[in-house]
């Protein structure tokens, strides 16, 4: 047994500040047993979610160091020794209480995606043909936990804020983040899909904000290939239709899109506002 001191955000919307717990630590513990002790010896009424202890919900997303990441996946033999281990919440969402924050506007934005819209049966028994490699490309995508790490992260919501929302009588740009894009990868690149939602992505989810700094890849604990695989193809489609006139004449005489139906927002009302994000003493 050794001692560690824990350097944790405690507050709510109206402010908070930095308080300091020393926590009996031992082999094998995660940042979550050490809040957990706290919670348990020093501080019952200190707030943090979590669910599964297993790195599978994404409910125990804060930031650690600084740096976002799982605290139930965040071993403390992984942080430099002899120093305090800071753990805030994550700053890009609205402060409910010390650890947790108001992470619903990523679900008022998941609203906004039109759903997946599969082609009819290819055999009269029901059932599609595809090839492994287009639903391999789809599956990692599919690995996505919703911890909101990826959106935490995204300079263009944690920093310029362009999350829809109302501000002084205007309203600010919508993008969608990281996580939607995934989502949105997903549904475009899936084999039987029939949607297109290359317009909402260029006009609404404005996927040009990204300038593909992969920091969101860095923080994914799903490991998902976030910029390379999903966003830099989301863009390429958005070019070849929208502006490469050449590759837009290619895909016609190939029938490359035939089966695609423009699809529009999936929610009338886009109103995502409400984001205020915190953490900041
Ligand atoms: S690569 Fe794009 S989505 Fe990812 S963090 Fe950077 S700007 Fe945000
Ligand atoms: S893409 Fe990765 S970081 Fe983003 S919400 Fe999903 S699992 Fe979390
Ligand atoms: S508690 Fe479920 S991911 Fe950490």
């Amino acid at each position: 047994m050794t001692r560690r001191v824990f350097r944790i955000w405690r507050g709510d919307k109206s402010g908070g500040t930095l308080q300091d717990y020393t926590v009996e630590v031992s082999e094998g513990m995660v940042v979550l047993d050490a809040v957990h002790q706290v919670q348990a010896t020093q501080a019952p009424d200190l707030a943090c979610r979590w669910n599964c202890k297993a790195g599978k919900c994404g409910s125990c997303a804060a930031e650690v160091n600084g740096r976002p990441r799982l605290m139930c996946m965040t071993r403390l033999d992984t942080l430099p020794a002899n120093e305090p281990i800071t753990v805030r919440p994550m700053k890009t969402f609205p402060i409910v209480k010390d650890l947790v924050t108001d992470v619903s506007w990523n679900y008022r934005v998941n609203r906004l995606i039109p759903a997946f819209r599969p082609r009819p049966p290819d055999a009269p028994d029901g059932t599609w043909r595809m090839s492994q490699a287009e639903v391999d490309r789809v599956q990692e995508f599919r690995k996505c936990i919703e911890c909101f790490l990826c959106q935490d992260t995204c300079h263009v919501l944690r920093e310029h804020r362009l999350m829809g929302q109302e501000e002084n009588g205007m309203r600010r740009e919508l993008f969608v983040g990281p996580r939607f894009l995934v989502r949105l990868a997903a549904l475009e690149m899936h084999p039987l899909d029939t949607g297109d939602r290359l317009g909402l992505l260029k006009d609404q989810f404005h996927i040009g904000l990204c300038n593909i700094t992969k920091c969101c890849t860095e923080v994914c604990p799903e490991h998902i290939h976030i910029t390379d695989n999903a966003i830099i193809p989301l863009k390429e489609r958005v070019v070849d239709r929208f502006y490469d006139p050449l590759m837009r004449v290619v895909r016609k005489l190939t029938g490359a899109d035939r089966h695609k139906v423009p699809l529009p927002l999936a929610a009338e009302d886009p109103s995502v506002s409400g984001t205020t994000g915190s953490g900041d003493e």
